[in-house]
């Protein structure tokens, strides 16, 4: 049962001490919640794995990304373990690492040496990939001048490439990609998106060759339920309300609500509000209804009424949290996520890139 759970993982924890670190996203279940030493959004996250050497192990609830972007950032001998290996990212999946190489390859008949510094500083393009990719696609991006962002520092992020490159190629995610340059002044006819099954991404040259930002076809499953006549609704039924959302909302979805912004964004919006307030948030439904019992002066809610759950970050059982934690007290580590040098070396460059640009 669950209390069964909550007490082999609390006694493992016990006798591990300082010697395992567990993260947890603000997505994961409150059974999982409970044990984690940090919670927090993708970026935070990342700091802490950063941020405790002396652990030899980072159980990480969260999703594969996020295990392996705290396996680049920590000591090469702490082991990063995923509880259970099959919490993936779709999002993060439709970024294939062949497809973005063949679509670099593509812009680059297109626009020419991509090094190429022109008479205004800057090279054709930079690369941008959300913190929700894999490590090779993460490496791609240092190794070709570009950089990672999260939710919390896209705008920072896309600023940064501006300043190097006339253009920004984006992914995987469009939503994200699309409002953060919309909110900067980026005209949407200058977004064209590319489609890695047609040539040229589906666009005309010209169109590629005005581009400011180039998206990628991606989208998260979660955050692509919420709608337009949602918010419409929460409107009409809660006057005053305070509707808040993840930038990986569509774009409608984010013009319609009061303010857009990472997970934690959201959890200090609400933690910041003096008076009793009404809001209707668009992220995932675990984080919302945490946020609603932690504050109860507030009335909190999700959009969606059906419920949204990421379901992958759902993976995350404290079943497997116990197994890994009482493998590791038994000597045996279970599910450690590694990435390959070849590839880590470049990845690095790009995390550090934003990690010094500062959000
Ligand atoms: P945050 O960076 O806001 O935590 O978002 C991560 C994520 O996966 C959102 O879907
Ligand atoms: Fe990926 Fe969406 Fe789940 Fe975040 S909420 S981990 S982007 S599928």
């Amino acid at each position: 049962g669950e209390d069964e759970l909550d007490a082999r993982i609390m006694a493992a924890k016990r006798t591990l001490g300082d010697r395992v670190v567990v993260l947890g996203h603000f997505y994961q279940r409150d059974e999982v919640v409970r044990h984690a030493d940090h919670v927090g959004d993708s970026f935070q996250l990342a700091g802490a794995a950063r941020s405790r050497p002396e652990a030899e192990s980072i159980v990480f609830c969260g999703v594969h990304f996020m295990a392996e972007t705290a396996d680049l950032l920590s000591r090469p001998e702490q082991a990063v373990i995923l509880p259970n290996l099959a919490a993936g990212c779709s999002m993060a999946d439709m970024a294939d690492i062949d497809q973005v190489e063949d679509c670099w390859e593509q812009l680059e008949d297109l626009y020419g040496d991509m090094d190429a510094v022109g008479d205004d500083g800057r090279v054709p393009v930079v690369p941008v990939t959300y913190m929700n990719s894999s490590a090779a696609i993460k490496g791609f991006v240092g190794r070709n001048g570009g950089i990672v962002c999260t939710s919390s520092n896209a705008r920072t992020v896309l600023e940064w490439a501006f300043e190097r490159g006339r253009r920004v190629l984006f992914f995987p995610d469009q939503h994200l990609g699309r409002n953060t340059a919309k909110a900067m002044g980026v005209p949407l006819d200058q977004m064209p998106m590319w489609n890695p099954r047609s040539p040229l991404g589906g666009n005309a040259e010209d169109e590629l060759r005005d581009a400011r930002v180039i998206l990628w076809h991606g989208f998260c499953s979660v955050h692509r339920r919420f709608t337009v006549d949602q918010i419409a609704r929460a409107r009409d039924e809660h006057p005053g309300v305070r509707v808040i959302v993840h930038p990986e909302c569509p774009m409608p979805v984010v013009d319609a609500a009061d303010e857009s912004g990472s997970t934690d964004y959201i959890r200090r919006a609400i933690d910041a509000a003096t008076e009793p307030t009404t809001f209707a948030i668009g992220t995932e439904v675990n984080l919302v209804q945490r946020l609603a019992a932690q504050y109860p002066q507030h009335t909190i809610f999700c959009l969606d009424p059906v419920v949204c759950p990421c379901s992958t970050m759902y993976r995350i059982h404290p079943g497997y949290l116990a197994w890994v934690l009482e493998g590791l007290v038994a000597g045996t580590v279970h599910n450690r996520i590694t990435v390959p040098d070849d590839v880590a070396a470049p990845a690095r460059v790009a995390l550090e890139r934003m990690l010094a640009a500062k959000p």
